[in-house]
């Protein structure tokens, strides 16, 4: 049996890796071992918890305030020496976070072959998002196999002088992960929610906790959260609170205590895509929201300037709007009021996946490994 070993620490790598360990596991040609590094604890626990995933090896590395670099050495010191005792045939990462660029360089340096889900997303600027489009070019030099969401993030990597052989097609993991929980009619653990759900009331879904937009451009996303609650009060404001208490100290002062405004705890991914569905409006910089809400026919305002995943701007479902208070308010406001502007931007697409990427994933990883061949690519 071929032995894998799928890495991840956080909880967005967790939701797309679900998929792809269970896969491997239903296959008998493979053994899956699972390692988390733990750069997340809560919200990677949960994701796990959901999808019934029990690491073989977990790293513990999370540190309150943890630095960049503190992720990157602590995870790569703990790697090292699992790897060499291990000796997995390839590793598979997820997407763009340190832990995922950390667990490529590791298994790199001990010349353990790389595969890298979620490969060629690109806003083509290093500083935004920060650090993940660095992070994402950094593990595309260190991997052999290289499975791209949509045919543009494809052509980025071709662009980059990557081998068309090394790249598949697989769509989107996440949409698997989606499709697997949404129609679940999962019930909130928190009571409110529950009121709000049976209430018919229009609910605005909020995210945030991207690094580029901590410090003023989070404050002033918790200045136009609070004005918006305040102008509609028949309008209610959800928003799962991100664990990292930079983002909580800068965006909840504003609208702590607002009747129209329900902060929980991060949701547990069944509880959020019951929400998701629910929500008349999503306002979000996560990178993993602009992929699902878009299947769900869900209006999408992006906090950021640019996205590496423009597919859902091309269909009309996705906006970029920046993180200036103003035009928050303004374009939200909008997208209530304007009913035709609504429905011009409420049509369910599937530019990232149609629920079958995990199971390219393992045919990729077999052909890769010479123990089969890679099945249709997916189309986007
Ligand atoms: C990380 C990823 C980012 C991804 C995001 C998803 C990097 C550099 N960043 O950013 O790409 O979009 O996760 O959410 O890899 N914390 C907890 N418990 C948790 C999670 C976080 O207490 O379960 C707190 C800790 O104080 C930690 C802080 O949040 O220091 C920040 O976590 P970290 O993983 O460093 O960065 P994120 O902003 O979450
Ligand atoms: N999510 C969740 N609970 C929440 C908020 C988000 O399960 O309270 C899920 C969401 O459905 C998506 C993922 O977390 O799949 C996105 O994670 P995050 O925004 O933290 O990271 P990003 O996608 O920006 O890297």
């Amino acid at each position: 049996m071929l032995r894998i070993m799928p890495i991840f620490g956080t909880r967005p790598e967790a939701i797309k890796m679900a998929p792809i360990v269970s896969a491997f596991h239903a296959d008998d040609r493979f053994e899956c071992i699972v390692t988390v590094t733990g750069q997340h604890r809560e919200m990677l626990d949960q994701v796990n918890e959901l999808f019934g995933i029990v690491p073989n090896h977990d790293l513990n590395i999370l540190q309150p305030g943890q630095t960049l670099s503190d992720i990157l050495t602590r995870t790569i010191n703990g790697l090292d020496r699992l790897l060499a005792a291990e000796k997995p045939d390839a590793v598979v990462v997820q997407g763009d976070t340190t832990t995922s660029t950390a667990g490529a360089i590791a298994a790199f340096y001990r010349g353990i072959p790389v595969i890298h889900a979620e490969a060629g997303l690109r806003s083509h600027n290093l500083h935004s998002p920060f650090p993940e489009e660095a992070n994402r070019k950094i593990t595309t030099q260190v991997a052999s196999l290289h499975l791209a969401p949509t045919s543009t993030s494809k052509a980025n990597l071709q662009a980059e002088g990557v081998n068309e052989a090394d790249i598949v097609v697989t769509g989107n993991t996440v949409i698997d992960a989606l499709l697997a929980t949404v129609g679940k009619e999962i019930a909130f653990t928190d009571p409110v929610l529950e009121e709000l759900a049976s209430s018919g009331k229009r609910i605005l879904l909020v995210t945030t906790h991207r690094r580029e937009n901590q410090g003023d451009a989070m404050r002033g996303v918790g200045r136009a959260l609070a004005r918006i609650a305040k102008s509609d009060p028949e309008l209610v404001i959800v928003l799962p609170a991100h664990k990292n208490p930079v983002v909580r100290e800068a965006v909840l002062p504003a609208i702590e205590g607002l009747t129209n405004v329900i902060i929980t705890e991060p949701l547990a991914y069944g509880e959020f895509t019951r929400m998701l569905s629910l929500a008349t409006v999503v306002l979000t910089d996560s990178g993993g929201v602009q992929e699902e809400a878009p299947s769900l026919g869900k209006p999408v305002l992006v906090m950021r300037d640019n996205t590496e995943r423009p597919e859902a701007v091309v269909a009309g479902t996705v906006k970029l709007i920046g993180t200036d208070e103003e035009r928050i308010v303004e374009e939200t406001t909008r997208l209530f009021q304007d009913a035709e502007y609504f429905e011009s931007m409420a049509s369910a697409v599937n530019p990232y996946g149609d629920g079958l990427a995990a199971s390219r994933t393992v045919a990729a990883a077999a052909q890769l490994l010479g123990v089969g061949q890679r099945t249709q690519e997916f189309i986007s």
